[in-house]
């Protein structure tokens, strides 16, 4: 290589080192991030999507160099939030953090301000979180069998907390009401945060929530905890019958979350924000925080937009059937 070609090659490379000089989507890829990213919850701060969001997204700032902040955008289930996203830039600056609802509400909900399907790029998977079945601390009922018990004799006298229709908590009161065989009075909040504050305080006496919401009020008597939703116990809540002992057996309900951002996102900038994922979800302070809460990180094989698109649409899939056989809609 003759000393001029060598000195052009080395401009050359000086250049495109240098963002200004590239084209467009290169530029924007060798920026990324160059300022703060908002991380949406779908529901109200305190509850157990929003305890996820913090703890990941703590880790994920570190990775990325630039602050990525947590906003709470609450109500109708979920939906106003993931529409926030939906429709935001596909500029990797707005990302939205959902759980089991993004697999719901393509059935659930028929008339929507955006595509719940075909309005996101996939990051990653996160989290599958146990639910437990808890009620006001003066609950009539010492076990699941006597709950079930007043239940079937109070029916809508009774008051279930859910997030709103298509909330993990809505779900899983859904799917306990067809287990038990009747029906309660549903109450329904921006989020499991603000209903456990009313569960605790005895306003509303029953709620189907997460153990990342739930395990810290369980242990401290705070709320009457009857079973955990998953086949084998809780390493957090060990005391605490899965519901098959209790006596509802297949009765299991797994709340998993994952990250995103708007359709037509740039896919090296989904690239690096799944790699900040992983990077979140094997830090150990996130695992050991976790694992108090009752959960675990997912493998970071599923921390992949592939493999997160794949749950995904499986999940959709599963869900379409069942809640168009039960007939029951959000709209
Ligand atoms: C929350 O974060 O408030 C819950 O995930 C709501 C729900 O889905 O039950």
């Amino acid at each position: 290589m003759t000393e001029l070609t060598r000195r052009r090659a080395l401009a050359l490379a000086a250049a495109l080192a240098t963002p200004a000089l590239l084209p467009g989507t290169a530029r924007a890829q060798a920026a990324y991030p160059n300022r703060p990213i908002n991380i949406i919850v779908p529901f109200a701060a305190g509850g157990p999507t929003d305890v996820v969001t913090r703890l990941v997204a703590e880790v994920m700032a570190r990775d990325l160099g630039q602050p990525v902040v947590v906003e709470n955008v609450g109500g109708a289930g979920g939906t106003l939030g993931a529409q926030r996203v939906a429709q935001a830039r596909p500029d990797g600056y707005t990302l939205l953090l959902h759980h089991i609802g993004m697999g719901t509400t393509p059935a659930l909900y028929r008339r929507l301000a955006y595509d719940p399907v075909n309005g996101f790029e996939t990051v990653g998977l996160v989290t599958e979180v146990p639910m437990t079945i808890i009620a006001k601390k003066d609950f009539p009922a010492a076990n699941l069998a006597e709950m079930v018990r007043v239940m079937r004799e109070q029916k809508q006298s009774i008051n279930l907390a859910n997030a709103g229709v298509g909330a993990a908590s809505h779900l899983c009161g859904l799917l306990l009401q067809s287990a038990v065989q009747t029906q309660v009075t549903t109450i329904p909040y921006r989020g499991t945060g603000p209903a456990m504050t009313d569960l605790i305080g005895g306003t509303v006496d029953l709620m189907c929530d997460q153990t990342t919401n739930t395990t810290q009020q369980i242990r401290s008597g705070a709320v009457r905890a009857f079973a955990v939703t998953t086949s084998e116990r809780n390493a957090a809540l060990p005391d605490l019958p899965t519901a098959a002992e209790a006596g509802l057996p297949g009765f299991e309900v797994s709340v998993w979350h994952g990250l995103y951002a708007p359709k037509g996102t740039d896919a090296a900038i989904v690239a690096r924000l799944s790699r900040s994922l992983q990077v979140a979800l094997r830090d150990e302070r996130l695992v050991a925080r976790f694992a108090e809460l009752g959960t675990t990180p997912v493998s970071q094989e599923r921390a992949t937009p592939d493999a997160h698109r794949a749950y995904w649409q499986a999940d959709i899939a599963k869900w379409r059937p069942i809640i168009q056989a039960a007939g029951q809609y959000a709209d």
